[in-house]
């Protein structure tokens, strides 16, 4: 987690709709955070209940992450169906054991679900995911997409199981689920040439640079899981740790590359 964490309030906008004001009301409680008024925010990050969604505002912070377009998942507007999105989805789709002309569809744990792309991508090619997050400002957007999402896409959203949870401590008792896959996809290292785009940026400002990584692959590696498979920067080092020095394969895309790690 960052070291000057932001500071985040709740409030509705309209302030003057009583149902939103009541959803404010339980989300300051569950989170336990501060309900705030419209206007007078007295906080860096804003989790707006609006009647569309729950989005996130940056009010301070980096001069050129204020205003703007405010911070959410929206699901429906995933590209999983066009020549284009299939591409992007390939690597993510192998890493996970789908291949062209198969039925087979893995049960899989995302470990890092964010704002639940990843998560969404599996779902609609079939998979059942439980996705996991620990952070409970972004696992509340998380669960307010796949609410939204459900309004359209009922078949897919129902095939995500959203938790709020560090992954590595909720691990060992997973195995119960019998996934055959697990995805980790921490914070990339910081420093990279290409600037990050806003929704990541604001993550970070509550999820800070997942240091901790390691010790989340060492769980997953433990799990005895068929398949763990770590997205990583194209170019990047492999994340350390103690038992499997290199992935069994590697499936590179564009941008990004899985390693994945193989169990019998
Ligand atoms: C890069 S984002 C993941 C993006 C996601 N794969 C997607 O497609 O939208 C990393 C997320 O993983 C979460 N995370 C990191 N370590 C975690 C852990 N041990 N347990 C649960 N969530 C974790 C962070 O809070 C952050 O929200």
């Amino acid at each position: 987690m960052t070291l000057s964490a932001p500071r985040i309030a709740v409030c509705a906008d309209p302030p003057h709709e009583v149902a939103l004001q009541q959803r404010a009301d339980e989300l300051a409680a569950s989170l336990g955070i501060n309900k705030t008024r419209l206007g007078e925010p007295d906080c860096d990050l804003l989790l707006a209940v609006t009647p569309e969604r729950l989005e996130l505002r940056v009010l301070v912070g980096e001069p050129d992450l204020i205003g703007g377009n405010a911070v959410y998942a929206d699901l429906n507007a995933i590209d999983t169906t066009s020549p284009a999105g299939r591409k992007l989805d390939m690597p993510l789709l192998k890493a996970v054991g789908i291949k062209k002309g198969h039925a087979y569809r893995p049960a899989v744990i995302d470990c890092t679900a964010g704002l639940g792309e990843d998560a969404w991508l599996l779902a609609s090619h079939g998979c059942t995911v439980t996705a996991i997050e620990r952070q409970p400002i972004i696992a509340a957007l998380l669960h307010d997409a796949i609410r939204r999402a459900s309004e359209q896409q009922p078949d897919t959203a129902q095939r995500i199981t959203p938790h709020t949870a560090n992954a590595a401590d909720w691990l060992p008792q997973a195995t119960s689920l019998k996934p055959q896959a697990l995805i980790l996809d921490p914070m990339f290292p910081t420093g990279r040439k290409a600037k990050e785009r806003k929704p990541m940026r604001v993550l970070r400002m509550l999820a800070g640079d997942d240091d901790d990584a390691p010790a989340l692959l060492a769980a997953a590696l433990a799990t005895g899981v068929h398949r763990v498979c770590v997205k990583r920067p194209l170019h990047s080092h492999v994340i350390e740790n103690d038992t499997r020095p290199k992935p069994d394969v590697v499936y590179k895309g564009k941008a990004v590359r899985f390693d994945v790690y193989l169990n019998p």
